[in-house]
């Protein structure tokens, strides 16, 4: 529990109330409200929770004001320079770095666990052939719940690692399925000789009548997309993961629900709804009439890709992203891609704006991702899956660590309610 070091003094009609203040280890601090109700009467009102902490957290901390990212303390440019997903899942889930011993570990479960029940193929089967891939990887991992029963009792602490284990196991292989059948194509089984990225690129690509050949440099991109997604503390698909939670869901149906969550184009949809801005855009003349649209109050147009409710300096996942969507194109020979010309003039154009300068918006991560999925070969409908691939870990960990906390409640949020007070049913006759 953080350390209670002042409090707070509200006062309302002359009556005043005493909040004690939270000192966290890093972030500002918060005031305890959860007697608020209890003793003065009224509700904190906050929509959309830009001034609330919902829940105590050791996992992830961001300084939006600095462009810092702490996953366990460690920053996030190190741990994309220096180590790989499934050393970041370790940390996630478990606090701190693993050994050697801990890590080979690790991997070797979470390869052995890459395969779906074969039932499962079936359910895929269910969907219409040309469904997003979103659409069937929200119903399958909600149908994981009725295939592995055996991790579901959330009571239990081994089943819970179970199941963290299976659904970052099997996530790459439901959102490659997901991907092959909209495309009308086999699907392709894991191999336990792959690593994480690199099994899941083959099971994106390989086709049976040709087999399908790894590139190291696309595998280390893969790897690192996978990496700057993997966890963001208290954002929209997490706080959906963590309210299902609360209720005593079990994990599939939670996870479920953060996907379904991710989807939007304001969260991890932003990825697709970039690069088909960017398509929209068409030639780089044609910037400014975007740029101006994104500016007008009267046109819901925003510009997809830039602005973050926490970061208001720069996002660090971005600083990395693009680097890495430099290498790779460069390494594919494409550093003239139409895409990424109108990428980078765009980028340049609103980073000069007084407008973006002035409400702080930046490229965020998502600006550059779609640029190196598109060049890797995925089709935009894919991008926000790959989204919900490396997010799983972070929902799982928050979840996990949610479920042990003493203070868990349901989550129940209040309303500011502005309707009509009780009237009298009218017959339908007199209305
Ligand atoms: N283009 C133009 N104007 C914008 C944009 C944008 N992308 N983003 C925010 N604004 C304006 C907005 O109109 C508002 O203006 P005003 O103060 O005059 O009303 C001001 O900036 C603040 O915006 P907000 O919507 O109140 O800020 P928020 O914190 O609620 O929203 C956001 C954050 C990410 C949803 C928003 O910036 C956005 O819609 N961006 C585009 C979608 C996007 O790229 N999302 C990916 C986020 S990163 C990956 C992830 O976390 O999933």
């Amino acid at each position: 529990m953080a350390e209670t070091t002042r409090t707070a003094t509200l006062t309302i009609d002359g009556q005043s109330y005493e909040l004690p203040i939270h000192a966290p280890s890093a972030g500002p601090d918060v005031i305890d409200i959860t007697k608020l109700y209890g003793t003065a009467g009224v509700f904190t009102h906050d929509p959309g929770f830009t001034s609330t902490s919902a829940c105590e957290s050791k996992i992830t901390f961001i300084d939006g004001d600095k462009g810092e990212l702490l996953h366990r303390g460690y920053p996030i440019d190190q741990l994309a320079e220096k180590s790989h997903y499934l050393e970041v899942c370790y940390l996630l889930l478990y606090g701190s770095l693993p050994t050697a011993a801990e890590l080979e570990h690790f991997e070797h479960t979470i390869t052995h666990h890459t395969m779906i029940h074969e039932q499962m193929h079936n359910f895929f089967r269910g969907f219409r052939r040309d469904a997003h891939p979103m659409a069937t990887m929200v119903g399958v991992v909600g149908a994981m719940s009725a295939f592995y029963h055996d991790s579901t009792d959330i009571n239990d602490e081994r089943q819970r690692e179970i199941a963290s284990h299976r659904l970052i196991a099997k996530m790459p292989t439901i959102a490659a399925m997901a991907y092959k059948y909209s495309i009308g194509q086999p699907f392709v089984y894991p191999r336990n000789d792959l690593d994480y990225a690199s099994n899941f690129l083959r099971m994106c690509f390989a086709v049976p009548a040709q087999e399908y050949v790894v590139d190291p440099i696309l595998s280390r991109a893969m790897d690192r997309i996978f990496t700057l997604h993997a966890d963001h503390e208290q954002n929209a698909s997490t706080s959906t993961v963590r309210l299902a939670s609360s209720s005593g869901a079990n994990p599939f149906a939670c996870i479920a629900a953060g996907i379904a969550c991710l989807w939007g184009p304001a969260h991890g949809g932003a990825n697709q709804a970039c690069l088909e801005m960017l398509k929209e855009i068409g030639s780089p003349n044609r910037i400014p009439e975007f740029i101006e649209r994104a500016k007008d109050k009267n046109d819901p147009f925003r510009l997809m890709g830039f602005g973050h409710r926490v970061y208001k300096n720069f996002d660090p996942r971005a600083t990395v992203m693009k680097q890495s969507a430099d290498e790779v194109l460069d390494l594919l020979g494409i550093d003239n891609n139409p895409l990424l010309r109108i990428a980078k003039e765009l980028e340049q154009i609103a980073v000069n704006d007084e407008y973006f300068i002035e409400k702080k918006l930046f490229p965020n991560v998502d600006f550059y991702s779609g640029i190196i999925l598109e060049a890797m070969g995925f089709p935009t409908a894919m991008f926000t899956p790959i989204f919900a691939v490396s997010r799983t870990v972070g929902w799982i960990s928050q979840w996990k660590e949610q479920l042990a906390d003493p203070a868990m409640k349901i989550g129940r949020p209040r309303q500011l309610y502005t309707g009509e007070t009780a009237r009298d049913y009218v017959e339908i006759e007199n209305r």
